[in-house]
C-alpha cells in the first residue's frame, strides 16, 4: 500500500500564529527562550538526522540497542494492532518495532505524527515502500495539542522515542503524560524513551560535537525566525552553548550573542548585550525510578524499564490503567 495522504492538523495559519505567540512570549521574557519545536523545519530535521550519526551523540545508538534486544518482547506484551509514533522524525529505529509487530502478526496500521511536514513526507513514503502490507497514516500535528486526534480503537501502542519527552519542561511533561493517558483506553500501551542521568563528560559533548553540527542545528532556529517572520538575526554572530544544569539534571542549549546586537522581529526591538543568552531547548536526563513515578502519576503502570548494556538510555513500557 502507498502511504495515505498526510492528515494535516496544523494549518499554515495556525503554525504562523503559534510561532508569533511563542516568539513574542519568549523574546520579551528574561532570560529569553524559544520552544524547541521551532528547530525542526526541513533543514532542522535534516540536521537532527546528521546529529544522530555523530560519534558523540550516544542516545540514538543506545536506544537502538535496547530496541534490538526488546522489540519482540514489546510485541508479545502489547499485541498491538496500531502503532502510533509521536515526534516520529525519520522513524528509523521504529522499523525494529514494525518488524517485531509484523512478525508477531498483529500489526495493521502505523500512525507517525510530527510537526515537520518534510520529515513526515519522507518517512511515510519510505515506510510504506518497505512495509507494503501496512496501512501508513501520517499526521502533521503537535503532540502537546493534538493527542485527542489520534485514531481510536484497536489495541494501540504509542511510541515516543529518542528522549524527546525530555525536551518538555517538567510542568509541560506532566500535562503531556496526563493528556496522553486521557487519549488512551485502559489496556493501551506507551513505549517511552528517556535519556538517563550520567557523567556530564559524556552528556555535554553529545550536545557540543566537534564537527559543529549541533551548533548549526541550534542556530537554525534563528534562520526559521528570519524566514518566517522577516526577523534580522545574524545567526553566525550567536555562539552555540550546551550547558549542563546539575540541579535540574538537564542540558540547556542556548545561543549566546558574541557582540551587542539589535534585532527586529514582529513589532519588537530586541537588544542583546554581548554575552546575553537565549535558551532554545532543554534536554532532561532521567532516573528510572523518576520515570516510573511520573508515569504512575499520569495513570500508567510500568511493565518494564530496559536499558542498553552501557546503561546510557532507558526505554519504559507502560500500560494505561
Ligand atoms: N523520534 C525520532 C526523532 C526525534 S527528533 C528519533 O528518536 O530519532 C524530535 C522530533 O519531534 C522531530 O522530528 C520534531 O519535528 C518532532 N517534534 C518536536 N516537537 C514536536 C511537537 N510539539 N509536536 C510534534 N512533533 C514534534
Ligand atoms: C529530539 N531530542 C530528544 C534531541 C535531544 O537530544 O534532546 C534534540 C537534540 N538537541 C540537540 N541535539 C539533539
Amino acid at each position: 500500500m502507498s502511504a495515505e495522504p498526510l492528515e494535516i492538523h496544523l494549518a499554515a495559519g495556525d503554525v504562523a500564529r503559534a510561532l508569533r505567540e511563542d516568539v513574542r512570549a519568549g523574546l520579551t521574557a528574561r532570560p529569553m527562550w524559544l520552544p524547541p519545536k521551532w528547530l525542526y523545519d526541513a533543514r532542522g530535521s535534516e540536521l537532527f538526522e546528521q546529529i544522530t550519526r555523530l560519534p558523540e551523540y550516544y542516545p540514538t545508538r543506545a536506544e537502538r540497542a535496547v530496541l534490538v534486544e526488546r522489540a519482540a518482547r514489546v510485541a508479545e506484551l502489547t499485541d498491538a494492532k496500531t502503532l502510533i509514533e509521536l515526534g516520529s522524525g525519520s522513524s528509523e529505529k521504529t522499523r525494529l518495532l514494525l518488524d517485531a509487530l509484523s512478525r508477531h502478526g498483529t500489526l495493521g496500521t502505523f500512525v507517525p505524527l510530527d510537526v515537520s511536514v518534510s520529515a513526515l513526507r519522507q518517512s511515510t513514503a519510505d515506510i510504506a515502500a518497505a512495509y507494503p502490507r501496512l496501512r501508513v497514516r501520517g499526521i502533521v500535528g503537535d503532540f502537546t495539542r493534538h493527542l485527542d486526534r489520534l485514531p481510536a480503537g484497536g489495541r494501540r501502542l504509542v511510541a515516543f522515542l529518542g528522549g524527546t519527552v525530555g525536551n518538555l519542561l517538567p510542568a509541560e511533561r506532566a500535562a503531556f503524560l496526563a493528556a496522553m493517558r486521557a487519549a488512551l483506553e485502559t489496556g493501551d500501551w506507551l513505549l517511552l524513551g528517556t535519556d538517563l542521568v550520567k557523567d556530564p563528560a559524556v552528556v555535554v559533548p553529545a550536545y557540543d560535537d566537534a564537527a559543529g553540527v549541533t551548533a548549526e542545528f541550534n542556530r537554525n532556529v534563528l534562520r526559521v525566525l528570519n524566514r518566517e517572520l522577516g526577523a534580522d538575526f545574524v545567526p553566525e554572530d550567536f555562539a552555540h552553548v550546551a550547558h549542563w544544569d546539575r540541579e535540574q539534571e538537564w542540558i540547556e542549549m542556548r545561543l549566546r550573542a558574541t557582540r551587542p546586537m539589535r534585532v527586529r522581529v514582529l513589532d519588537l526591538t530586541v537588544d542583546f548585550a554581548a554575552g546575553q543568552e537565549l535558551r532554545t531547548e532543554v534536554s532532561a536526563k532521567f532516573r528510572p525510578a523518576g520515570v516510573a513515578a511520573e508515569l504512575a502519576a499520569a495513570g500508567f503502570a510500568t511493565e518494564a524499564c530496559w536499558t542498553d548494556p552501557g546503561g546510557l538510555f532507558g526505554v519504559s513500557l507502560a500500560r494505561a490503567e
